[in-house]
Order: C-alpha cells, then structure tokens, then sequence
C-alpha cells in the first residue's frame, strides 16, 4: 500500500473547494509518455496553478501502471526542482471502468479516482460508485463518478450517442454513492471529432466548422440542484485549427476535426465546474510539432531532435489552458 501523502501528493478536496469559490477550474490533462509530463510540470510550475495528472486505462496499457505511478511521484520532485516548493498535484485515475482497477490505482499511490459507471443502469452505477467510494474515502482519496453518457468515437470510452445528465437525479446520486465531484454530460465529447459537419454551421468569412454551443440550461439545473458541489467537464479540448492546418499541411488527414470553442469553457470555467479534461489538444500539438519538424529536416533521426519542439508545444498550450481558459494561474 503506498500513502500519497508520503510522495508529496494531494487529493482534490481543497483544490476544488478553492476553485469553486473562486470561479476558476483546475486542469486536468492525461499524461502517457515522458514529455507530456515534463510539459505539464513545467506549465504549472511557471504559471503556479494546481494540476492534475491522468491516466486512462490506455495509459497504463500502453506506458505500465507502474512506471506511470513512479513518474507522478518524479513529477512532484521535478515540481520542486523547477521553484515550486509546495506543488499541489493530483495523480488521478481517469475512466475508471471496475472496482478492482480503482482499488489498484488506490493501493499503488493514486490521490484520486474515477469510477465511470455511466454506462451502466442507473442503479448498477450507482452501487459501484458507492463502493469505491467506501473503499477510497478509507484512505482520503478522492472519487469523481459520471452521470449522463458522453459520446465519443476515438478513445477506449467511446459511445455512439451522448444522453445529457438529467438535473433530477444529480442529488440522488450524490447523496446515495458520497462521491466527491461528478462528471456530467452537456454536449462535449472525446475525441478530436466532437461534431459531425451536419450538426455544425458554417462561418461564412473562415469556412470553418462552428459547433452548437453546450447544453448551458443543464448545468444551470446541475448547479441548482447541488450548489457548490464540484462538476467535472471530459471531452473538453478545443481541437486547435491551426495545429490541425499544421498536421494536414505535413502529410496528415485529419478532415472536420473540431471541438469546444474556448469562450464556452471559459464561461464554464467560471461556474460550479471545476476540473476541466484536456486530451486531444495535447495529442493535436505532438503531432503537428512532430510532423513539421520531420517535414522540415528529413535527414533528423534521433528522437529528442522532433521530441525537443513537440514538448515545447505541448507546453506552450498546457500553458495557454491555464491562463487563458481556465484560470487557475496563482493559485499555488
Ligand atoms: O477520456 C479519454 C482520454 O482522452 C483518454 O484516452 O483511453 O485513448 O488513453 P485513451
Ligand atoms: P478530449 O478528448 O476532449 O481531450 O477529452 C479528454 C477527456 O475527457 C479525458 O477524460
Ligand atoms: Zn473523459
């Protein structure tokens, strides 16, 4: 059993009982891999915000659940090298799909977790929230559970269609599993294809894709249902235009890539939700600095010379995300 607490660690209690009141939401980007994590670090420590960590069951497919646990451990000293003394960083398990695999996040140093059931029937989710609740509060750490069922055709989470959270079951379902915050569903979706053409306009002066806005009356009804508690925003990337164009100008086919227009998630920033998921524009950014640099200097061959711009740029958003969407710079 490893304590959080003893690697530096914190669960997400204070920091959202800190950004609910001051109307801003802490940002949660997933990390698979070295450089996204130095990036990540880097842009809290320079921005001073609170952050948190995730890490998907593809994560820890792809990277080992062990290596990634060591390095949010690293993160944290890395944290402290850069000038941050006291960094507040979460290690949270994104998309949990079973009791087992919280409790082993839970026993090998998580801060926090996730229990997707929202899949399930409501009954059945509610059950399996409620357990590893009972399991994680044993051990201070913090659990997220997920009403309403997200669409998405990219990732392991994927479902076809989205049903919206419906504000009349929210109290219910806080107060039957003591979850400490809750995911709902207002019309964002993973992937970096959130809207198909049809359900978008066209600007007329970009020729670009404008995507419906959020369901805003949703969460008001959330809002007024559960005052103050923490909501949690997924499939919440913006999907960046210019490192699509970037991609799509160095031999990729990215085609109707779109997502979440930052003025919705800033607005949404400045209410009750609280954490905000941030994937693909990570993903979006590797990619394009990665393709430029390979189109750029077709002779490059060692990884850090394309790894070296693709962090750089995962930073530089990491960055913006903090200060210009959600707000939680000087915060620490
Ligand atoms: O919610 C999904 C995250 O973007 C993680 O995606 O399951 O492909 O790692 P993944
Ligand atoms: P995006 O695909 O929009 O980045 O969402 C990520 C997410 O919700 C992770 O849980
Ligand atoms: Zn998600």
């Amino acid at each position: 059993m490893v304590d959080y607490k003893q690697i530096g660690l914190v669960n997400t209690r204070a920091m959202f009982a800190k950004a609910v009141d001051g109307g801003y939401a802490i940002p949660a980007f997933n990390f698979n891999n070295m450089e996204q994590m130095q990036a990540i670090i880097q842009a809290a420590v320079e921005t001073k915000s609170p952050v948190i960590l995730q890490v998907s069951k593809g994560a820890r497919d792809y990277a080992n659940a062990t290596l990634l646990r060591y390095m949010a451990e690293g993160a944290v000293q890395y944290a402290r090298e850069l000038g941050c003394p006291n960094p507040q960083i979460v290690l949270h398990l994104d998309h949990g799909d079973s009791f087992e695999t919280c409790k082993s996040c839970i026993d090998s140093g998580f801060s926090s977790v996730m229990i997707d059931g929202s899949a399930l029937p409501y009954d059945e989710n509610v059950a399996l929230t409620k357990r590893v609740v009972e399991y994680a509060h044993q051990h201070d750490v913090t659990v997220e559970g997920e009403l309403g069922v997200l669409a998405g055709v990219e990732d392991e989470v994927s479902h076809a269609e989205s049903h919206y959270t419906k504000p009349e079951e929210v109290i219910d379902f806080v107060t039957k599993t003591g979850c400490d915050s809750l995911a709902i569903s207002i019309g964002t979706s993973h992937g970096a294809y959130k809207f198909t053409p049809e359900q978008c306009t066209v600007d007329p002066q970009t020729g670009r894709l404008v995507p419906p806005p959020l369901a805003f009356d949703v969460l008001e009804g959330v809002e007024k249902q559960l005052p103050g508690f923490p909501i949690v925003l997924h499939g919440s990337s913006s999907v960046p235009q210019d490192e699509v164009d970037t991609i799509n100008a160095n031999g990729g086919a990215l085609k109707a890539a779109v997502g979440i227009p930052e003025e919705q998630l800033r607005k949404a920033a400045k209410s009750a939700v609280c954490k905000i998921n941030i994937d693909s524009d990570s993903r979006l950014a590797m990619t394009a600095a990665i393709r430029k640099h390979l189109a750029e200097h077709p002779d490059h061959f060692d990884p850090r010379q394309y790894l070296k711009p693709a962090r750089e740029s995962m930073k530089k958003l990491y960055i913006h995300k903090i200060v210009n969407v959600l707000g939680s710079n000087d915060k620490l």
